[in-house]
């Protein structure tokens, strides 16, 4: 394999000029850039959000922008390798801190990519889906996958905040990213799927009786989530605790494209995982650390958020019990059939 390939120099500017009035472009000059030796070369660089610092500048928001103005009242969480303004923290995640004021709503819609929320602050606000009312508590994780449509409303007192995670840059890359509007949805009266069919982990509603929905249970308890990792922990074993969401029907990723693990780490325990193809996004529901990513290090603490491109050197370090939601993309890398890991 040659060190070096041709160049756009090393052509004649004659022959240059002909391949741009003919709409053409020579491969070779590009080739090591669209593909590289070995691993990728990501734009994506690890990201640090501060819950403490971006509090204010989201009430602040509340203030500034009513929500009929917004529709959703959210910042979002900029890659610093893309720079200010991008919508995206990595080349596949979007994350986006969004907050709802006592007594809004956020209009309902329906759209191409999926959303996964995570309860940051407050209580009282719920989500709407498909006309099951979620209710969203502290460390909740809620879906409202692609196609489904979706409201938000509030029924609290005190602002609420949550943590929002979509596969948003993957459908603008495919130019299949859009939305429509549409009033808001009439809820069923009765409990979701979390507090009914899928009460216990193991068990679902008889075959024989019903036909599984597609995303059968929307909302995972974060008390239940906790209560597990607690046990897996207390049984010790190699590493730390880390348990994936499954769609409880199929055992498989809650959506096609994202999936996410709860991971709990004592204190003064650390993780080290393998390389990962897959970028990802870790949310501090509790507790306090330090992680390094490729050499940048974040001290963490309750409801702060970080990013990792993909192939990073992660080391996580908890000063004190801490409870992390990892979020990644790894599901969409096993359907284009590539994810990996590497030993470190
Ligand atoms: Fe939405």
């Amino acid at each position: 394999m040659a060190e070096r390939l041709g160049t756009l120099e090393d052509l004649p500017q004659d022959y240059r000029d002909a391949m741009t009035a003919a709409g053409v472009a020579p491969l070779w000059p590009m080739m090591r850039n669209v593909l590289p030796h070995g691993v990728p070369r990501p734009q994506t660089r690890p990201g640090y959000w501060n819950y403490d610092a971006l509090r204010p500048l989201l009430l602040r928001a509340g203030e500034l922008t009513p929500v009929e103005k917004a529709e959703r009242r959210v910042l979002v969480l900029s890659d610093p390798g893309r720079g200010p303004g991008a919508m995206q923290a990595t080349a596949s995640i979007y994350l986006g801190l969004q907050l709802l004021l006592p007594g809004e709503t956020a209009p309902a819609h329906v759209h191409t990519p999926s959303a996964v929320r995570i309860m940051v602050e407050g209580e009282g606000a719920f989500t709407v889906v498909d006309g099951e009312k979620l209710p969203m508590e502290e460390g909740d994780l809620v879906l409202t996958p692609g196609g489904e449509w979706h409201d938000h409303g509030h029924d609290g007192d005190a602002p609420v905040v949550w943590l929002d995670a979509l596969d948003l840059p993957v459908f603008v890359y495919l130019e299949g990213s859009y939305a429509r509007e549409g009033p808001l949805q009439a809820q069923r009266n009765r409990p979701d799927a979390s507090q009914v069919e899928y009460l216990s982990s193991g068990l679902a509603p008889s075959r024989s009786r019903s036909r599984a929905r597609r995303y059968p249970m929307m909302r995972y308890p974060w008390g239940r989530t906790e209560a597990a990792l607690r046990g897996m922990a207390a049984q010790g074993g190699d590493g730390i605790a880390e348990l994936d969401y499954i769609n409880p029907e199929t055992g498989e990723d809650v959506l096609p494209t994202m999936g996410f693990t709860a991971m709990m780490l004592g204190a003064g325990q650390v993780d080290e995982p393998p390389l990962r193809s897959c970028s990802s996004a870790f949310h501090v529901v509790k507790g306090r650390g330090v992680t390094t990513i490729d050499g940048a290090r974040f001290k963490w603490g309750p409801k702060d958020t970080f990013s990792a491109p993909v192939f990073a050197d992660i080391r996580h370090e908890a000063g004190e019990e801490a409870f992390l939601v990892r979020v990644h993309d790894r599901p969409l890398q096993d359907r284009l059939g590539y994810y990996e890991e590497r030993a470190k």
